[in-house]
């Protein structure tokens, strides 16, 4: 690859939200550095970002539940000696359907380790160098889940709570150093997660509004431009989040 003018690192980006992600970094002109597990699927990703907006592209095919991925994607980047403009934290790993005292702690151990060990060990050394220049932009995905009482999502709920509250305490925290930090909250999205998560959950997907993957991105990434801190797309989770707040401030004693 290329030293870029400026790039996007996106993690999750062969496919779905984080894949619709980086078409718009794509089209405003950032290179764009993709990461997941699969290797063709990336490489169809990133050739179709290639030859629709002539954009140049790296994939690195990882494992982000592993310890070192991390660390192991940041030694590549400066091996090509590529700055990270736009950090997206979008890979996750899935929900799990067993009730709490029922999951295999192997599976948890590597939900957590995806969603909130990688992902937080990634910000850390990726921010560093934005700091140092002043400037740098970081999207991270979390969930309607993290944010409302959602039991049949057990841990997987946790950890996107865990994304929601790091996003908010960063934003703050980096603000006067050039960073803005958004966090983006998705409802029921039309991707494979979901229709997994429906299968394995047993939910019906016509109870659920479900949005499209474009429209939940374009949310994001428009959230992300202007620098604002939570982004919720659809009226109607929107609403969800309002009223279980009020209900939660309505409910405070001591
Ligand atoms: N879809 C929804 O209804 C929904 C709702 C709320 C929040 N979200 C959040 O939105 C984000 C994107 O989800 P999506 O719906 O777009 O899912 P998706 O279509 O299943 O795509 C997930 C992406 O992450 C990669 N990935 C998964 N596990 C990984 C791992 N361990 N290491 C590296 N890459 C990994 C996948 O590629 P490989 O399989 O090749 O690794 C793929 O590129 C996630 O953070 C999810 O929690 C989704």
């Amino acid at each position: 690859m290329e030293r870029a003018d400026k790039t996007a690192l996106i993690t999750g980006g062969s496919r779905g939200i984080g894949y619709e992600l980086a078409k718009l970094c794509a089209q405003d002109g950032y290179d764009v550095v993709l990461v997941a597990r699969h290797q063709e699927p990336l490489e169809r990703a990133a050739d179709a970002l290639e030859s629709t907006w002539g954009i140049t592209t790296m994939t690195i095919p990882k494992d982000l539940s592993r310890p070192e991925s991390a660390r192991e994607i940041h030694d590549e980047l400066r091996h090509e000696n590529i700055h990270v403009d736009i950090l997206v934290n979008n890979a996750a790993a899935r929900p799990t359907p067993a009730r709490f005292d029922e999951t295999d702690l192997e599976i948890t151990e590597d939900l957590i380790r995806t969603n909130v060990v990688t992902l937080t060990n990634l910000t850390r050394r990726f921010v560093a160098p934005m700091v140092e220049r002043g400037a740098g932009r970081i999207l991270n995905v979390s969930s309607v889940a993290g944010e409302l009482p959602s039991p049949p999502f057990g841990v997987y709920a946790a950890t996107k709570g865990y994304v929601s509250t790091l996003s908010t305490v960063l934003a703050r925290q980096l603000e006067p150093a050039g960073i803005t930090v958004t966090v983006l909250v998705p409802g029921w999205t039309d991707t494979e997660m979901a229709w997994d998560a429906f299968e394995a959950l047993d939910i019906d997907p016509e109870t659920r509004e479900i949005l499209s993957p474009e429209d939940v991105a374009k949310a994001g990434y428009d959230g992300l431009l202007s620098g604002h801190t939570h982004v919720i797309p659809g009226q109607q989770y929107r609403e969800a989040i309002r009223s279980e707040l009020t209900t939660r401030a309505s409910d405070i004693g001591p």
